[in-house]
């Protein structure tokens, strides 16, 4: 029977009740998703994902003070009275170590908390991309769910959904059946790092990625208010080994 893979390129790309008894991976690589691998890779407990600024204050309300790391953006920029941003590096040991992170970010966490439906729901970025990898070889149904920019899709996510198509298909069973969207990803994925000759050429070094990274809305967006060094951070292919994922009942993203 033929497996599922499917991207999308934006959350309302799919209904929630679709993804029921899949595993979804969420992409937000600039830089949500990459935040997040920071985060719980600097020994943070967990993070609780919010979809809005207010709700995340509520929520950090009810935990026990001194356990608490507010963190998350609004157009990029740190929230007001927020301990911390979404820039990954500000997710350091000597502030997040053994603290729960309540984070909402503009696109992000929205996308996260859509997944809510499925069996499984992981945290990707270009960071854990092969860990993220490693789990989905042999899944039946494969959803790759970009978060994309203030509601358009966003070349940064698209690449790592291609990327990730690109090598389940390479490198599983060949019974899977990417859809339109996923197509298209790989599509952008081989168009920007395997042209003649190329192919296969490995590893990808993090400079390269970052200026394909820059080039996409997310990326401008980054350049504009001054936070270029987040690309190059999100750019770090594979600097880490582990998954995120959310608990879908209790909302709650620990490492694997
Ligand atoms: C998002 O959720 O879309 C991102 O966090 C935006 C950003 O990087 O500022």
């Amino acid at each position: 029977m033929a497996h599922v893979l499917n991207a999308y390129a934006l959350p309302a790309s799919v209904r929630p009740r679709k993804l029921a008894g899949g595993t979804v991976v969420v992409i937000d690589v600039l830089r949500a998703s990459t935040t997040i691998v920071h985060a719980l890779e600097a020994g943070a407990t967990e993070v609780i994902p919010c979809q809005k600024v207010n709700e995340a204050r509520a929520v950090a309300a009810r935990l026990p003070c001194g356990g608490v790391i507010l963190g998350g953006e609004r157009r990029g920029l740190p929230i007001k009275g927020f301990d911390l941003g979404n820039s990954p590096e500000e997710y350091v040991p000597c502030r997040v170590e053994g603290k729960t992170v309540v984070f909402t970010t503009t696109n992000g966490t929205r996308a996260i908390l859509r997944a809510r439906q499925a069996q499984r729901v992981l945290i990707g970025a270009f960071v854990n991309a092969s860990a993220v990898l490693n789990q989905l070889l042999g899944q039946e149904q494969i959803h790759l769910l970009c978060a994309g920019t203030r509601g358009l899709p966003s070349r940064d996510d698209l690449l790592l959904a291609g990327m990730l198509v690109d090598r389940i298909l390479q490198q599983a069973d060949p019974s899977y059946q990417p859809n339109a969207q996923a197509v298209a990803a790989r599509e952008t994925w081989l168009q920007a790092f395997a042209p003649p000759g190329d192919l296969g050429a490995e590893p990808l070094a993090p400079q390269r990625l970052a200026e394909q990274l820059r080039n996409s809305a997310g990326g401008r967006n980054l350049i504009a208010i001054g936070l270029d060094g987040d690309i190059l951070a999100a750019a770090q292919i594979d600097c880490f080994r582990s998954v995120p994922e959310m608990d879908p009942e209790k909302t709650r993203i620990r490492l694997m």
